[in-house]
């Protein structure tokens, strides 16, 4: 099965709204109309809106970093599927080794949210990886196959076939530090038979499979070259529009 490639900049802490405007207008102009990719962008919470005003009319699609399991309530600090809806969403991410190291976010958690996004339209970010002491303890595949494990649990295939999955090894996030094209492949060849065996050959075989972790427009190309991985997700390098769409072109 050929599947799109899905390359996204995950902006994190970082634009106020005018800066994010700034950049998404200049990565429009650098893309021009017609991409070959899906192009996703992923502002804080406070630029979606503003995001969402400049690429209306383009194909450059709107994602979230987070996003909470209840319809509504008394959730001081959170935002609902259906605000992130209403603001353009199309995507979420879920599960960031940022949210499972720095907010404690459990397997439990993210298993939640990712049922709650798939009651709605938008399309869940998965994010797994492991970290530079289970790569060293050769711990690796285990962790992500335990992660796979607890954050899908009992979903269907139908629903499984709506996830797109990242790996995102820690020890390569934000640390220059790229995992090589050879490990990445190995790690998503790994990911995408665990789902044939957990769904069908067929499921696994239509789910994108990103790699995440220092990915820049001198390594795109050598990445994206390979079998199972299917687009990126891009930190650092996604907050410079040119840099950012230069990995989107090499990527197509
Ligand atoms: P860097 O590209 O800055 O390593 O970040 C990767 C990442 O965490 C994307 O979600």
């Amino acid at each position: 099965m050929s599947r799109r490639p899905l390359i996204a900049g995950n902006w994190k802490m970082f634009k106020t709204r005018g800066e994010a405007r700034d950049t998404v207008e200049q990565l429009q102009q650098l893309l021009g109309p017609s991409l070959s990719v899906d192009v996703v962008v992923c502002p804080p919470f406070s630029a979606l809106s503003a995001v969402e005003e400049v690429i209306r009319e383009s194909e450059i699609q709107l994602a979230a970093q987070n996003v909470h399991w209840e319809d509504e309530g008394a959730f001081t600090g959170e935002v609902s599927t259906a605000m992130l809806s209403d603001c353009g969403c199309r995507y979420v991410i879920l599960g960031h080794s940022e949210r499972r190291q720095f907010f404690h976010e459990s397997d439990a958690v993210i298993h939640r949210k990712i049922g709650k996004v798939l009651t709605t339209e938008l399309t869940p970010v998965l994010c797994v990886g492991e970290s530079l002491e289970e790569r060293e303890a050769e711990r690796a595949n285990e962790v992500i196959h335990g992660q796979l494990e607890a954050d899908l649990g009992e979903l269907t295939a139908t629903e499984a076939s709506r996830i797109i999955v990242a790996y995102e090894p820690i020890w390569a996030i934000g640390t220059g530090k790229t995992a090589t094209p050879e490990i990445a492949q190995n790690v998503h060849g790994l990911i995408r038979h665990w789902l044939g065996g957990r769904y069908s050959a067929q499921v696994a075989s239509g789910i994108r499979i990103l790699y995440g972790g220092s990915v820049k427009p001198d390594n795109a190309r050598e990445l994206m070259a390979q079998e199972d991985i299917d687009g990126a997700l891009v930190g650092g390098a996604s907050l410079d529009a040119h840099s950012f769409a230069t990995i989107v072109k090499e990527s197509g």
